[in-house]
């Protein structure tokens, strides 16, 4: 069985991950440029400064994605690059980039997704408290703007923010990201508020400047809970694990980034399990943040199984030792891309995109010149099955976008992860199609038909 007529084939990269000229051309500094330079901060000292030089080489690129027949190609753009110190002057040669990289995409047939924000912070506004400070809102507003204007002729798929639960939680609670801050659960809960107000605000400018008709969405970290069985009791509690906070730590949740957005409120036993903690939500904040979306963005790698407990509660049932594991020690669960977006789907009702979802692997250029990563395509088709069979059991699932189109920088773990379908030489820059490549491009020429084999070989 194929997949539905018109599903969206795509790719997915990011700014800071690919482009490179970190210093070129009018770009600003970003909270990732600044992090990087600190000892210890990425792994081997590894910086976004030359990556995959997507900026130069954006032509080989998406000529490449268009051998694989790729249909969407999930981009992001730099706000440093756009305005340089975030706010006031518009980066001209910025803006250029993004013109012509467009351009070469539709001259390609292949349809732009664009994220306004996929974590390079303008540098001169995290020093004004970036997310902290209640005018960000109006700063992520000003910066849409430009781009709106610039690109709403020939861009007509947009998603606000990538995965505020890493770029919050991993960079200003946990340290491990830029800008590698340690904040308190209050601060925390204030910076998200005004996330959440400045996608809100993104989307009405969205609405009301875009010069063709928009289908908008987000990207957030879809964490996805699977029952450990098919019982209903296990289902249900997965179900409940799914929507609920209590110990998935400060930001690792759904309901706390997606209720304002999609329900229009904060998620109720939230507000009780953080309290005083709660920020200070102004009358009209909410309708704000609540803006009708077109479409259910949501990453999507792995999640962990739960059973039904004594009382029917929720509990993690362990995975079994020697469970299976990516290159990066992530789970392969592929019943993920099941259950997550069937739970999505059901509590948001929007139509469903997998805006991220592969794996990283060791990959390498073989004696023969090729590349090959059978872990890669065993491990995309086994997820692939789950959400064809999402799709057969009522799921309206409309695209999915595989990370990466090739390896890049990998944040606080630099180039040591490969999650591309194509191979990419740091001392080249020369690009190699992995095998995989070319199974998708296959795959995506069938429309999924007949090429999902059931399990390796
Ligand atoms: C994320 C980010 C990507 C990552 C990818 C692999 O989901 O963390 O959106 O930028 O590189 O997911 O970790």
């Amino acid at each position: 069985m194929s997949f539905p007529k018109d599903f969206i084939w795509g790719v997915s990269a990011a700014s800071y991950q690919i482009e490179g000229a970190a210093h070129e051309e009018g770009r600003g500094l970003s909270v990732w440029d600044m992090f990087c330079r600190k000892p210890g901060a990425v792994w081997n000292g590894h910086s976004g400064d030359v990556a995959c030089d997507h900026y130069h080489r954006y032509k080989e690129d998406v000529s490449l994605m268009k051998s694989l027949g790729v249909k969407a190609y999930r981009l992001s753009i730099a706000w440093p690059r756009i305005l340089p110190t975030g706010t006031g002057t518009v980066n001209t040669k910025g803006l250029d980039f993004y013109d012509k990289l467009i351009n070469e995409l539709l001259s390609a047939g292949i349809t732009p997704y664009v994220t306004l924000f996929h974590w390079d912070y303008p540098y001169e506004l995290y020093c004004q408290g970036g997310w902290l400070n209640r005018c960000s809102p109006d700063w992520f507003t000003e910066y849409t703007q430009v781009v709106v204007d610039k690109l709403s002729d020939r861009v007509q798929h947009w998603m606000t923010l990538n995965e505020p639960q890493c770029f919050i939680g991993l960079g200003l609670y946990e340290g491990r990201h830029a800008p590698g801050d340690k904040l308190g659960v209050s601060e925390i809960l204030r910076a998200a508020h005004h996330v959440l107000l400045a996608h809100g605000k993104s989307v009405q400018v969205i609405r009301a400047r875009a010069k063709t008709p928009s289908q908008v969405g987000y990207a957030p970290v879809g964490v996805t809970k699977m029952p450990a069985t098919d019982s209903p009791a296990d289902v249900e509690a997965a179900r409940q694990a799914m929507f609920s906070i209590k110990d998935d730590g400060v930001t690792w949740n759904n309901t706390w980034w997606m209720d304002p957005i999609f329900l229009g409120h904060y998620p109720e036993d939230g507000l009780q399990f953080y309290g005083k903690q709660v920020p200070t939500i102004r009358p009209g904040d909410l309708e704000t943040i609540h803006q009708p979306l077109d479409f259910f963005g949501v990453n999507i790698y792995q999640g962990v199984f739960v059973r039904a407990g004594q009382a029917g509660q929720p509990e993690i049932a362990p995975f079994p030792v020697g469970a299976e594991q990516t290159a990066y020690d992530w789970a392969i669960t592929p019943s993920a891309l099941y259950w997550g977006p069937r739970f999505f789907h059901e509590r948001y009702k929007l139509p469903i995109v997998v805006t991220e979802n592969g794996l990283s692997s060791t990959d390498w250029v073989s004696l023969d010149g090729h590349v090959h990563d059978p872990q890669r395509i065993d491990f995309l088709s086994r997820y692939l099955l789950e959400l064809q069979r999402a799709i057969q059991d009522g799921v309206d699932v409309r695209g999915y976008f595989q990370w990466s189109i090739m390896d890049n920088f990998e944040w606080g773990d630099g180039y040591r992860e490969r999650f591309g379908l194509v191979f990419v030489d740091y001392q080249t820059q020369k690009r190699t199609p992995k095998d995989s490549a070319y199974w998708y491009r296959d795959l995506i020429a069938a429309n999924g038909n007949g090429l999902l084999k059931k399990g390796p070989g």
